[in-house]
């Protein structure tokens, strides 16, 4: 027997077999990431903040096959190809190089939030495969090793590890990438007395024409408001802290918002610009206006997407829901309360 398949034969020892399954959920950035100074290691040039959703999980089993010449991926039941299948296949390799086996897997993902919407899919499932996939091939991390895994498959999967908000930190810019890599994860970030909800409204579930990763890779390239913008979003990283330990939800929402809309505004200096805002999106944004015209704290941030979050108390969420739904006629609105991070929900991956 090699000494691979005697590390498999402990594991299945150790689990009941050689297999587990994870659960994560998205989150939406109150500080956005966006922009990266190492691509293949996942460094972004700021840090980023974000609330953990109780509400889309990503069910993800990872499961080993000895047999198998190849990873086998599906999504929904749907076998994965293309660009999608590459990027799990990578992060396999990169687990499968940190245990020190070759063994292939399969993949089973289980989404329930439209993918590929700016709705953050890629930050729930590469935090469920990060977690699933460390306790099939047996590494064993804490969860800042698991933010900096989940790092290496879709920067905005680190925060998603920890529930509540928490905090991607950009790491030391200046350091040799192998210590970069070290000090680029997230932590979770202390609040005082907050009952936030995030109202979603869903104005296109569609696939998005351009990537996040291009799209932000060609404004960190041509967008002459690129370093501006990220001058000023550790500037709001700061205020933001400080707003959410004092408990103060109308800082926190006014600081997102402005923070969302100036990444909107680097992406439109890009060149060619890159341009997410819908018409329902704008729409969107005028109800939010309105909603604060009648004395209710409400405040939107957008992502890589059409799709506007709004920001509210809790006791105000039903309020904010049904402005909202108005706005974005055809659209589908989602409340959504601070939920868990990652977890593992069955070692034995049966
Ligand atoms: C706009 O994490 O999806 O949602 O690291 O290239 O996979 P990659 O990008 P991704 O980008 C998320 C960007 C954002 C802002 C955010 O979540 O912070």
């Amino acid at each position: 027997m090699s000494e691979q398949q005697i590390t498999v034969r402990r594991l299945q020892d150790r689990q009941g077999a050689n297999g587990a399954t994870a659960v994560a959920h998205p989150n939406i950035a109150l500080i956005k990431y966006w922009g990266k100074r190492d691509e293949r290691l996942f460094l972004p040039w700021t840090s980023s903040l974000s609330m953990t959703l109780d509400i889309f999980p990503t069910t993800t089993r990872v499961h080993l096959d000895a047999e198998a010449s190849d990873d086998e991926v599906t999504f929904n039941g749907v076998p994965a190809a293309g660009e999608e299948r590459r990027r799990i296949a990578g992060f396999l390799d990169l687990v499968r190089r940190r245990a020190g086996l070759t063994h292939r897997a399969v993949v089973d993902t289980r989404n329930t939030v439209p993918t590929g919407a700016g709705l953050a899919s890629s930050a729930s499932g590469f935090a469920a495969l990060a977690v699933a996939a460390a306790a099939a091939y047996g590494l064993d991390l804490d969860g800042t090793g698991l933010s900096r895994l989940a790092r290496r498959g879709s920067g905005s999967a680190s925060r998603s590890i920890f529930g509540g908000f928490a905090v991607w930190n950009a790491g030391n810019p200046t350091a040799p990438p192998a210590e970069a890599d070290l000090s680029s994860y997230a932590e979770p970030v202390r609040t005082g007395d907050l009952d936030p909800a995030l109202v979603i409204a869903v104005v296109n579930a569609g696939p998005k024409e351009v990537s996040s990763r291009a799209a932000m890779r060609r404004t960190v390239e041509t967008s002459p408001l690129f370093e501006p913008w990220a001058a000023s979003s550790r500037d709001d990283l700061t205020e933001m802290r400080a707003a959410l330990l004092r408990g103060d939800l109308d800082a926190v929402g006014e600081i997102a918002e402005r923070n969302s809309l100036g990444m909107h505004a680097t992406m439109l200096g890009a060149r060619p610009a890159v341009r997410y805002l819908a018409p329902a999106s704008l729409t969107v944004l005028d109800s939010v206006l309105g909603l604060r015209r009648d004395g209710i704290p409400a405040y939107a941030t957008m992502d890589a997407g059409p799709n506007v979050k709004v920001l509210c108390r809790r006791t105000d969420a039903d309020r904010v829901a049904e402005a909202v739904r108005d706005a974005a006629a055809g659209g589908t609105v989602h409340i959504a309360g601070p939920g868990q991070g990652a977890r593992l929900v069955d070692a034995g991956g049966r």
